[in-house]
């Protein structure tokens, strides 16, 4: 018999399921919230998620996408309202396993348990052959066939359970977040805490406050004692993204907690241990930094024990094809088409140099992918290095084409883009994301998971920049 959590903020529906469930032999543990049924799957080995599509705050949808993450392939069975089928249907695109239209007939509900727990067992089960076969699913998510990309993996595999620091080396956009993640899932605190940083993103007078804590009233604004990423990531991995960022002043905390695990929250007297296994990664040549008096020495020492090196796309274009053909089969997933790439564009696309390597190799694709008509995607949508708006030279570039742009009712979408734009100018980049993060939100009546993905960010990344803007959103 299964295991199954229940998330549901309805405490009849919840009871009831859980009474039927358990009389039926399944061991069933019960949430009321997205965010409670979370905290369930990081404590508890389950089987199935039987989950209400309508919650507070974080629905069932963002929640699904967050356990994801972290437990891919987890059956999960959303509850619908009437009339909300086809947010069901799109649910099953994105990953649910099933889902049930209120009021639940009890049979269905039975059969629908019945294979999803199946498929636990298989995956599990394949799961446990794959690794002992010796693959993995974190190294399986980094796409190449280049003799680069499997030294990569075979370096992954190798540092990955000796716990020391690791730093990943690369130009934006060639995977190193991929790779971090990668290390961490193999090592052996994989099943502990892993928190992301990103030292770019972050003011430079709040990353010590970020990275060890702060007592109340240590600066302005420290209206109570803060636990930092150090203290809230003990026994497990930390990524800190662009540590060539990183002001001088946190670097020589940074470097003492990595000398003896020691540090003192911002403003505190007193010591505080932790255990924690950093990954880093760097964009920038850490090494000229430290030449240039931007990165300590004695630091850069303490990071560089192991090193791994991403080549830039451009130096290991047969890559490019594989990824191409990868991406397009991830975009006939998302967008529900059954689209194949031309031989003219997979021969186009290993020519470019892509400066902005995988990332922008998958932009341009997905621009591709929608602007192609037929079921055969060509090359003519492929511009140099940039994307240029086909029509109009007065428009301004869209990264974002597939994001609804200004409604057509407005006379020049154009000049009044460029005037919504003019009265941001002389604010801080930071403040700019800060009003277009919440004004999405806001648009989005509060869902977080609808904001994130006309962000375009991953949920996660939404919730750690509410939470560092400090707003009750978070
Ligand atoms: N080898 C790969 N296989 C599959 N996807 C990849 C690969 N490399 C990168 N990607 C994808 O490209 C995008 C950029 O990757 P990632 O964020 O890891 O890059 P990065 O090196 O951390 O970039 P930056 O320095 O700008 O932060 C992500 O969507 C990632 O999933
Ligand atoms: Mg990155």
């Amino acid at each position: 018999m299964a295991t199954i959590l229940i998330i549901d903020d309805n405490p009849t529906n919840r009871d009831t399921y859980d009474d039927i469930l358990t009389s039926d032999g399944h061991s069933c543990l019960t949430a009321s919230s997205g965010e409670e049924g979370l905290a369930k799957l990081t404590a508890a080995i389950v089987d199935v998620v039987l989950c209400d599509l309508k919650l507070p705050n974080l629905d069932g949808l963002g929640t699904m996408e967050l356990a994801h993450e972290k437990h891919p392939g987890l059956p999960w069975v959303l509850i619908t309202g009437h009339g909300n089928e086809e947010t069901a249907v799109s649910a099953i695109k994105q990953g649910a396993f099933n889902y049930l239209t209120k009021p639940v007939d009890l049979s269905r509900l039975r059969a629908t348990l019945e294979s999803a727990t199946r498929l636990a067992s298989t995956t599990r089960e394949n799961q446990a052959l794959r690794k002992e076969l010796g693959f993995d699913e974190a190294l399986d998510r980094i796409i190449g066939t280049s003799a680069a990309i499997k030294n990569v993996k075979a370096m992954i595999r190798q540092v990955a359970s000796a716990d020391t620091t690791v730093l990943i080396e690369g130009e934006s956009g060639t995977g190193k977040e991929l790779i971090a993640d990668a290390v961490h899932a193999l090592s052996k605190r994989s099943s502990l805490p892993y928190i992301k940083i990103n030292t770019a993103a972050i003011p430079h007078d709040l990353i010590e406050s970020e990275l060890f804590g702060h007592e109340k009233g240590s600066f302005t604004g420290a209206i109570q004692q803060k636990k930092g990423k150090f203290e809230a990531c003990d026994n497990g991995s930390l990524f800190l993204d662009e540590i060539g960022e990183m002001p001088l002043d946190a670097q020589v905390k940074l470097l003492r907690v990595l000398q003896d695990g020691r540090f003192h929250r911002v403003g505190g007297t007193q010591e505080l241990n932790t255990d924690v296994r950093l990954i880093c990664a760097t964009n920038r040549n850490l090494k000229e930094e430290v030449l240039e008096n931007n990165f300590r020495m004695d630091l850069y020492y303490r990071l560089n024990v192991i090193t791994i090196r991403v080549p830039p796309l451009r130096e290991r274009r047969e890559d490019i094809p594989v990824l191409t053909t990868f991406f397009i089969d991830r975009f006939n997933n998302k967008h529900g088409g059954n689209k194949t790439a031309s031989d003219e564009l997979l021969q186009v696309v290993r020519r470019q140099d892509w400066h902005g390597n995988v990332r922008e190799l998958e932009n341009t694709l997905e621009k591709c992918y929608i602007l192609s008509l037929g079921s055969v995607i060509g090359a003519e949508h492929i511009t140099s290095d940039n994307w240029e708006a086909p029509t109009s030279p007065t428009a301004v570039p869209s990264a974002h084409p597939q994001v609804p742009q200004a409604s057509p009712a407005s006379q020049d979408p154009a000049t009044n883009s460029l005037n919504d734009i003019q009265t941001l100018i002389g604010l801080p980049l930071d403040e700019v994301e800060r009003r277009h993060i919440l004004a999405t939100l806001d648009h989005c009546n509060g869902n977080k998971s609808k904001a994130a993905r006309l962000l375009q960010i991953g949920l996660k990344t939404l919730y750690r920049k509410l939470e560092k803007y400090g707003t009750d959103a978070g």
